[in-house]
């Protein structure tokens, strides 16, 4: 050891620029170099003491490495990585991103850097895994310029820009009834085949974004391809980045995409775009946390889902929101499953709480041909003071009293209890609420609307029912 110090030092003291540049003394001093740091050049590794169907566990790494790190091991089928979700006195569960049913015991793991995502202007357009890789028939991705620069950091409340830029989305029911802001986080609340990823998909052509970003977690493999062709559309798709883990990835991968997807828009937040970022949907995330969390020994607490998932829910969203000056926006746009009429389900109730407004889709009204199938009675954006014009607002609140007025009686009126002249305003309602109705259907391919407001007191006069808009 001391003969490799003082060789060493002897080296270092060459006077380098007394040699030529291919002197073999030069060439000794890089390697010299690389190697000088502890450890470099080796990897740190253990070996696998047990498999299990989703986990395995690696002796050996117990004290050198942290939660969250990435091992990299030879499976049959080539290299695969997977994550530190555990860590014991004598082992280390490890819950790989691909399905490993080619390992083997005693086979070596090693650490890895990490999975280290890297977007770039050349992103937008394609789909890519959880782990960055592409999955379009488009080529290989640019690789972004890694800057040095740490990952992006999420800006603290006080250095973000205040949430109170309204934008138009084109769909007319939210941008009368819910308006919403940039940096808003919003999610639309429904059981499955109601109208949730068509409605999100509606809103991802809003003009008002620079830059998509859409996660699909969850979904069968033919949903994606027909979300992003035939929903999302050329248009929109062209600045969009897809972030895809189908129901068959393992739950490491479907836990992944959400990440990488915030990752992506959080690289072009910094770049000044007004980013949408659409998760669909956050309920199939919950799962597959609750799945690795089980796995990896954490007990349940509430219908089977670990305590984790209720902070890493929160810990993920909180990274949208605005900017820091200067820096652009992240307005989040999220989709959460209710199953039947379950309003109890811990996934839903805890996520209301850290959203800035929810839009409830019915299936009642999906039953009656009427999408998106919103209720704007039961729907909330707390940013809607912001984004409302007061007359807007005023004509709001009149569509949604009538709309109650019409909804509340609707039982009374089928009984034939109800005779038309008793109550002027009741008359109004069952005269004009069918009408509204109409006008705020809207589907997939449909023009979007520029002024909502504007449309709808169009299609009022043109039924020669009109209601009358204040004056401004
Ligand atoms: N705006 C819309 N216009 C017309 N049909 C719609 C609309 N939204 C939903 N649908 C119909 O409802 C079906 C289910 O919608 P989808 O968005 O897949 O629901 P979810 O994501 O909630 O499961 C669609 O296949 C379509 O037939
Ligand atoms: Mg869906």
């Amino acid at each position: 050891m001391e003969a490799t110090e003082a060789s060493s030092t002897a080296l270092a003291e060459t006077p380098a620029r007394s040699l030529a540049p291919d002197n073999p003394l030069l060439a000794l001093e890089r390697v010299y170099r690389t190697f000088r740091q502890p450890g470099a050049g080796m990897r740190r590794g253990g070996r696998v003491t047990q498999v299990s169907a989703t986990h395995f566990r690696v002796r050996g790494l117990s004290e050198s490495t942290r939660l969250g790190d990435v091992v990299e091991f030879r499976g049959e089928r080539g290299n695969r990585s997977g994550e530190i979700v555990q860590i014991g006195v004598d082992d280390v569960i490890v819950a790989p991103y691909e399905k490993c049913d080619d390992i083997v015991l005693n086979q070596p793991v090693h650490v890895d850097r990490g999975v280290v995502i890297v977007p770039d202007e050349g992103w937008r357009g394609r789909a890519v895994d959880a782990l960055g890789r592409p999955i379009d028939d488009h080529g290989p991705l640019p690789r972004g310029v890694r800057t040095g620069e740490a990952a992006p950091v999420t800006p603290s409340p006080l250095a973000r820009q205040r949430v109170e830029t309204a934008f138009r989305t084109g769909v007319r029911v939210i941008d009368i009834f819910t308006p919403l802001c940039y940096g808003q986080r919003i999610g639309i609340f429904a059981g499955s085949g109601v109208g949730k990823s068509t409605l999100l998909a509606m809103l991802a052509a809003a003009d008002a974004f620079d830059t998509v970003v859409v996660a699909l977690v969850g979904e069968r493999g033919r949903e994606v391809r027909e979300f992003l062709e035939d929903t999302i559309g050329e248009a929109t798709m062209a600045k969009t980045v897809a972030v895809v883990a189908t129901s068959d990835e393992s739950a490491m991968m479907r836990r992944r995409a959400p990440d990488t997807a915030m990752r992506v828009a959080e690289h072009f937040r910094d770049r000044g775009h007004r980013v949408l970022l659409v998760l669909d949907s956050i309920t199939r995330l919950a799962h597959a946390l609750r799945e690795v969390a089980i796995g990896s020994g954490e007990p349940p607490i509430a219908r089977g889902y670990p305590a984790s998932v209720f902070t890493d829910l929160p810990r993920l969203l909180e990274r949208a929101g605005p900017g820091t000056d200067g820096a652009g926006s992240i307005t989040a746009i999220i989709s959460v499953l209710v199953d039947g009429d379950d309003h109890n389900d811990p996934v839903a109730d805890s996520v209301r709480g850290i959203l800035d407004g929810h839009v409830v889709l019915e299936r009642a009204i999906a039953e009656q041909g009427r999408y998106p199938a919103v209720n704007p009675l039961a729907s909330v954006s707390r940013l809607a003071g912001k984004a409302w014009r007061d007359d807007e607002r005023a004509l709001a609140m009149r569509l949604k009293a009538m709309i109650s007025r019409f909804e509340d009686t609707r039982d009374i009126r089928l009984l034939g209890a109800y005779q038309a002249g008793t109550d002027p305003e009741l008359d109004q309602a069952v005269r004009q609420v069918p009408v509204i109705y109409e006008a705020l259907m809207q589907s997939p391919g449909d023009p979007v609307s520029h002024d909502p407001f504007a449309d709808l007191a169009r299609h009022l006069k043109s039924r020669e029912k009109p209601v009358e808009r204040p004056a401004e």
